[in-house]
Order: C-alpha cells, then structure tokens, then sequence
C-alpha cells in the first residue's frame, strides 16, 4: 500500500503531468476501475475546490464518494499515545483510522497547519497518524505543510502554457489579512525543484519560508526586480515561518497588479481576495489561468486515484 502526502511520491513528475493531460481528453476512460470501490473524503477544515474537483475525479473512476466534515461532525480525535483521556477528545486515531479503512478503499484528508505549534504542525499530527494507523492508502488533500494535489495541478497547468524551453517563473508574496499556512508556497516550490524553468520567489523581509524546502532557490526581495520578464507569476500570501504564523504586515505595495504583471501569465490556486492580493483586472483578464488550475484539479486528483487503484502509486 502506498499513500499520496508529499509532490515527492511523484516519481517523474514530467510522466505524470503528460498522463494527467491525456486523461483531461478522456476522463471517463477508466469508469471501470474505480467499480465497487469507496472513497472517504475527511474535511478537518474548508474546501471548495478540493472538495469538488476530487469527488468529481472519484465519480470520474466509476467509485462511490463518501463525505465528512470532520471538523465539526467527527468526535474530537486524540493522537497522543498513552493519554489518559479525560479531557476534550473523545476517541482515539488508533479506532478511527482502522474503523474508517473498513468503510473505504481510500481516504484523502485534508488537515491545516494550526499555525500556533511549529514542531506538531511538522510533524503532521492528522495526516502521518491516519497513515500509520490506517489499513487503506491516504491520499492528502493539503495538510499542515504541503499541497501536493494543488501543485500537479499547476505543473499540468504550466505544462498546457508554456512556449518557452525554460520559462521565467516567479512565485510573489500578497498581502492578506489573516494569517495563511504555508502548505501551498511549499508544494510549489518542491515541484518547481523538478521543473526546467528559472524560478524566483520574491517576498518582503521576514516571510521567507523553510529554509530547508526553499534550499538553492533564488530569494529576491525586491518584487519589481524578481518580476522582470516573468512568463509566470503564481501569487500566493503566507504567514511569517520564523515568527510563526504571524502577520507581520499586510504591505499594500505587493498586490498583484496588470503593471506589475506586465505579459505575464497570473496563476494562484483560489480562493482569493480581490483588490487585496490581486487586482480585479488581473483577475478578469485572458492572462489569469486561475479558472483552469481549478479545472485542472480534478484531473490531477483523477490521476492520483487511478494509480492508487492500479497499485502503481
Ligand atoms: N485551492 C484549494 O485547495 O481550494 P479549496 O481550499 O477551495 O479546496
């Protein structure tokens, strides 16, 4: 059994963005292989597109979709070993995860980062113990420190945009005034590790990201400079990673603009706040290729899936 957590389980990430794109022009070619097989989609916190787009890509399979907002329906899960729980959790990872496993051929989850414990939200508290725990594989629809499915998509998304050899692709902080994980940022800039493109990040002083997933990675703090000749500009807001989970300002200068972005196409993985991250003529114009990421999700759910059901994950 294998799980999907990490953009790493992706073994040739140029193999998996040119099947994913085959499967776009047929997606009910594979209606057969998901028969008589169950999906159990957990929801710690909020979703629209993860939500829909991997439903969509289950249905896509020909499998059976069950849904839980866990966050607020499930019992309150306890993850530690050996607590004597007398306190607010009501049953334990150990239970839940094998009684789900029994319901369900897969189980995708999503689970945020806290934002308040840097060592538990490293340590991927919900997703590792669902994994450890349970007998079927995890696939993870973003966790504390990763989005995986969010960044296949948008390497199929580039992959569909791309006319040069080795594109410009800037990744640009945005203002935002609540404090955002890092998990998107993150599976980005993983995934751009197996791209052949020049890729910059460029943030104000404070919001650089782990320096351990960011290694030999260009940081240029002046956004105008990093945005020169961009092919692409991916526009994301995080919170402080060394001052953890804080908004340490929300600096007006860095929305995405139509000057800024120039030629540029615009991608960003949605939901997003207008005239605070971006603005609407960005949003509204041909150079956004924000509809088509979220299109494209379903398709790179689909393909995760399909492996798994192959066993060829
Ligand atoms: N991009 C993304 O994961 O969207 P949702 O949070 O709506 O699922």
């Amino acid at each position: 059994m294998k799980h999907f957590l990490s953009i790493n389980n992706i073994d040739s990430l140029a193999a998996w963005v040119d099947e994913a794109r085959n499967l776009k022009v047929n997606p009910q070619a594979d209606k057969q292989l998901g028969s008589n097989k169950t999906i159990g989609l957990l929801f710690f916190n909020n979703s629209l597109r993860t939500r829909l787009s991997t439903q969509k890509a289950a249905m896509n399979l020909g499998m059976e979709v069950m849904v839980m907002n866990f966050g607020n329906e499930g019992w309150a899960l306890e993850y530690g070993d050996g607590t004597i729980m007398n306190e607010g959790t009501s049953e334990h990872i150990k239970e839940a995860a094998q009684v789900v496993s029994q319901y369900c051929d897969i189980i995708a989850i999503r689970a945020f980062a806290s934002l308040n414990n840097k060592t538990q939200d490293e340590a991927e508290v919900v997703l590792e113990n669902f994994a450890k725990y349970a007998t079927v594989p995890i696939v993870n629809m973003e966790s504390s420190t990763g989005h995986p499915l969010q960044a296949f998509t948008d390497a199929i998304t580039l992959a569909e945009h791309h006319q040069k050899s080795r594109p410009k692709i800037v990744l640009s902080w945005a203002p935002h005034p609540k404090a955002l994980p890092h998990a998107v940022a993150n599976s980005f800039v993983q995934m751009m590790q197996h791209q052949e493109a020049e890729f910059i990040i460029t943030h104000p002083e404070g919001y650089e990201l782990n320096p351990e997933i960011t290694k030999g990675v260009t940081i240029e703090y002046d956004q105008a400079k990093a945005l020169k000749d961009a092919d692409f500009v991916y526009v994301k807001n995080w919170s402080s990673y060394h001052s953890y989970g804080q908004v340490l300002h929300q600096n007006p200068k860095w929305t995405m603009t139509t000057e800024k972005l120039g030629a540029a196409k615009f991608m960003h993985c949605l939901p997003v706040r207008r005239n605070v991250v971006v603005a609407d003529a960005v949003l509204d114009s041909s150079n956004s290729l924000v509809i088509e990421q979220a299109n494209n999700r379903t398709y790179a759910a689909q393909l995760v899936l399909k492996k798994i059901l192959e066993k060829a994950l």
